[in-house]
């Protein structure tokens, strides 16, 4: 076997390693059941030490290609492709609905109660962020700071977390300035804001469908109208729709999520991106950009944000820590491009600023608390997290359900048959301890009642295995009982 291992790539001698046994297993030179070389005899093939060999190992184990049996060494893995079919294309029609979100407001608090298994709500599990060194950080930053952190600062924010996060935009393709940058309480202040400054009350805004509910939220309670357009499940927004609506009536804004979207983890392309700046353009139309999701790639470089294709001011980009570091810090910001004025005055008129502490914490840690490195292991843990579910949802889900294949992030998007009934599954899934997120929270017009999402967040375990388990079983129980034309599926 050849394994020559490259020097000089931006990952770790293990990771190289094991990227090399992909491809041999992907390209078919090792075949189900085939044994792996020795950790010893790679080790030596490759002159690399045992513990990167092993690493490498583990590593494939946990993206679930390989397997070790005891006394025998490791060996590729049985159904290590997932066969299930991809959602379809929404086809929503395009109604602009009321927004009536108190089912979203019920279901999402409920799914964070700590008693559960949490496959609803999109949170990151505490065991991955770097809990310890931001305490830390902390803890610096309120000493070295005695007075600071009690005083009003700028609305705008803090200069040293406005520096970083200018230039971590860069890796996004997007050249602003510190002075660009306004800070918020995470992405959903930032999305808030971004909405006040370009709409007003009874509005009409268009967005993807199905959509994240905390944009529905923030739609409803600024009195706005949703209009869904449909969605591509890999690619995202459908611009040919979306120019249609444009022409048939009057839409004042349009609100996505553009880089690994929540629910359906689509990821737009930079061609598409840069057309959908030019239909802005040609329909003077601002653009709220939601890129919470977008350094949590699995390959390559991080996917650019449609604010790099913007010459002309009208994306105004949110994001925040949340997903990445800490969600309970609060940490997020806006480049609100030519609404950047606006954007402030309502920061400063909503709750003056962020938390001082809070902010320097997070500027501590972007700038030396190895943020990049962070992000590597964060990457790799959601992606095993989320191929790991995907393996078991082929395992014991119905054969027609059909589940999303993001390229970051950490949901999945589950589409049942059109008979399905996911709050019917929601509320059987409650009573086993198991969160899920309905379809019907993710659009305004109450669309994908045989849809739901599923939170890969948490570290992989037996207990979330025996859920997945579960959830396919009382899947297959609906859909049989469903079939004998029963409407209670707890008889069969
Ligand atoms: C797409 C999207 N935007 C925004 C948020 C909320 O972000 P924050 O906690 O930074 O306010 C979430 C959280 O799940 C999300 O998925």
């Amino acid at each position: 076997m050849n394994l020559n291992v490259d020097n000089f790539q931006d990952k770790t001698l293990y990771e190289q390693v094991a990227d090399r046994i992909q491809r041999l297993i992907a390209e078919g030179t090792l075949q189900v059941g085939d044994r792996l070389p020795s950790v010893r005899r790679l080790h030596k093939q490759l002159s690399v030490s045992i513990s990167t060999v092993l690493e490498a190992y583990r590593l494939l184990e946990d993206q679930g290609l390989i397997e070790a049996r005891p006394q025998s060494g490791y060996f590729v893995k049985r159904a290590s492709l997932i066969h299930l079919e991809e959602p379809q294309d929404s086809t929503q029609p395009q109604q602009q609905a009321p927004i009536e979100v108190s089912l979203a407001f019920r279901v999402s608090n409920h799914m964070r109660h700590s008693d559960r298994v949490n496959l609803g709500a999109a949170v990151p599990g505490t065991e991955l962020l770097p809990i310890a060194t931001l305490n830390r950080l902390m803890g610096q930053v309120i000493r070295a700071n005695a007075d600071d952190v009690h005083a009003y600062q700028a609305s705008k924010g803090c200069e040293p977390l406005r520096h970083e996060a200018a230039k971590r935009l860069m890796d996004a393709g997007c050249s602003v300035t510190p002075g660009e940058i306004v800070v918020t309480n995470g992405t959903t202040e930032a999305l808030h804001l971004s909405l006040r400054a370009v709409t007003c009350p009874g509005d009409t805004v268009a967005i993807e469908s199905p959509t994240y509910y905390g944009l529905l939220e923030a739609l409803e309670s600024l009195h706005l109208k949703a209009l869904e357009i449909p969605t591509h499940p890999k690619e995202g927004i459908c611009l040919e729709n979306l120019e249609a609506a444009l022409q048939a009536r009057k839409v004042t804004a349009c609100a996505l999520v553009s880089n690994f979207s929540n629910p359906l983890g689509s990821c737009m392309g930079d061609r598409k991106k840069q057309q959908l700046v030019e239909l802005l353009n040609r329909y003077e139309l601002p653009l709220v950009e939601d890129d919470i999701y977008g350094e949590l790639q699995f390959e390559g470089s991080r996917p650019k944000a449609i604010k790099a294709f913007d010459t002309e001011g009208r994306v105004l980009y949110c994001t925040s820590v949340s997903k990445t570091l800490s969600p309970g810090l609060r940490v997020g910001w806006a480049v609100a491009g030519r609404y950047q004025v606006k954007v402030e005055q309502l920061k400063m008129s909503l709750n003056w600023m962020t938390s001082v502490a809070s902010q320097l914490t997070v500027a501590a840690f972007l700038s030396n608390g190895g943020f990049d490195r962070h992000l590597r292991h964060l990457r790799r843990a959601y992606q095993s997290q989320l191929h790991r579910t995907s393996q078991a949802i082929c395992e014991w889900f119905p054969a027609e359900t059909r589940v999303s294949r993001p390229e970051g992030g950490y949901v999945l998007w589950l589409e049942m048959p059109p008979s399905f009934d996911a709050m019917e599954l929601y509320e059987e899934a409650s009573q086993h301890n198991i969160s899920i997120a309905p379809g019907i929270m993710f659009s305004p017009s109450g669309s994908y009642q045989n849809c739901f999402r599923l939170n890969c967040g948490i570290p992989w375990s037996e207990e979330v295995h025996q859920a997945i388990q579960k959830l396919g079983y009382l899947s297959k129980r609906q859909l049989a009982a469903r079939m004998l034309g029963m409407e209670d599926s707890r008889i069969v």
